[in-house]
């Protein structure tokens, strides 16, 4: 069987660090051209390290990385165009690039903290599916694949504070609406949302976290469901819808997350 991104080239938005490394590794082995983008170089350079042994393998496995910011619109261009430059075409891109809230519920929510969750977490993918679209519906043999990474949050209220809800929550209607609007021109737009996995993202709040809020998430998450799920097998649940075994997959919301939003 052929692997399954052969020949794609692939576009990881926050590829630095946890569920992003895990997916430019996951694509890499699947045969992809894999570009990565963050706005930390540190964590771009460790993860180029870290991946050494996935693109060093064979022509195929290429790695390439750019500073970008998916919240600023002409850097969020840049990491299609960049891409565009090194490959020559785009065929999947992964809005991973996220922040955490700090738990606050909306009476004690600062104006600062729920801009940056907003528009990291909401903004930024749209941002990036702007460009990418334009691109896949100009470049030869038209057509792409979007990945949007929500979370459980995307569904319950009950796993974070109110800005990162709601920027979850509206990333399944982002996905929606890219899935029914160009589903007649090869392109497709599906959600995947994980579970709790251990990454950097609790460092991405600068703030004090709510202590009520995180109390109510470990209640929530002391289901019998395993209460998180490991980021390299997301970011392989992630290579497989981006792949052509899963065409008629559009404008679907994947949970990856073991059970609990099922609970
Ligand atoms: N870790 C979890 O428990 C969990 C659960 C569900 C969903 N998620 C989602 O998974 C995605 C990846 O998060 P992670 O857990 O791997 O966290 P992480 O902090 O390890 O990785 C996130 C990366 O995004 C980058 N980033 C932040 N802002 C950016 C911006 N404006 N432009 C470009 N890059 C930016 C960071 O520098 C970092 O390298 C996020 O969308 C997050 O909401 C995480």
């Amino acid at each position: 069987m052929a692997p399954l991104l052969n020949d794609k080239i692939v576009l990881v938005t926050g590829g630095g660090s946890g569920l992003g490394r895990a997916i430019a590794k996951a694509a890499l082995e699947a045969k992809a051209k894999v570009c990565i983008c963050d706005v930390n170089d540190v964590a771009l350079a460790e993860a180029e390290k870290d991946l050494e042994n996935w693109y060093n393998i064979g022509p195929l496995n290429i790695l390439s990385k750019t500073n970008a910011d998916v919240t600023i619109e002409a850097s969020a261009e840049h990491a299609i165009e960049y891409t565009l430059h090194k490959f020559g075409r785009i065929d999947v891109v992964v809005n991973c690039a996220g922040v955490m809230d700090g738990f606050d519920a909306v009476d004690t929510i600062e104006k600062a903290a729920w801009d940056k969750v907003i528009s990291t977490n909401l903004t930024g993918p749209a941002l990036v599916s702007k460009h990418a679209v334009k691109q896949f519906l100009s470049q030869k043999n038209p057509g792409g694949v979007i990945i949007n990474v929500g979370s459980v949050a995307s569904l319950s209220g009950g796993f974070s504070g109110a800005a990162y809800t709601a920027a979850k929550h509206g990333l399944i209607g982002l996905t929606k609406n890219t899935a029914v609007r160009y589903a007649n021109k090869n392109v497709r737009c599906n959600a995947i949302l994980p579970g709790p996995m251990h990454t950097n993202i609790f460092k991405s709040f600068d703030g004090v976290l709510n202590e009520e809020g995180l109390a109510l998430s470990q209640q929530l998450l002391s289901t019998p469901c395993p209460s998180t799920v490991e980021a390299e097998k997301v970011a392989k649940t992630i290579v497989f819808l981006s792949s052509d075994n899963a065409k008629p997959v559009n404008g679907a919301v994947v949970t990856a997350d073991g059970g609990v939003s099922s609970f």
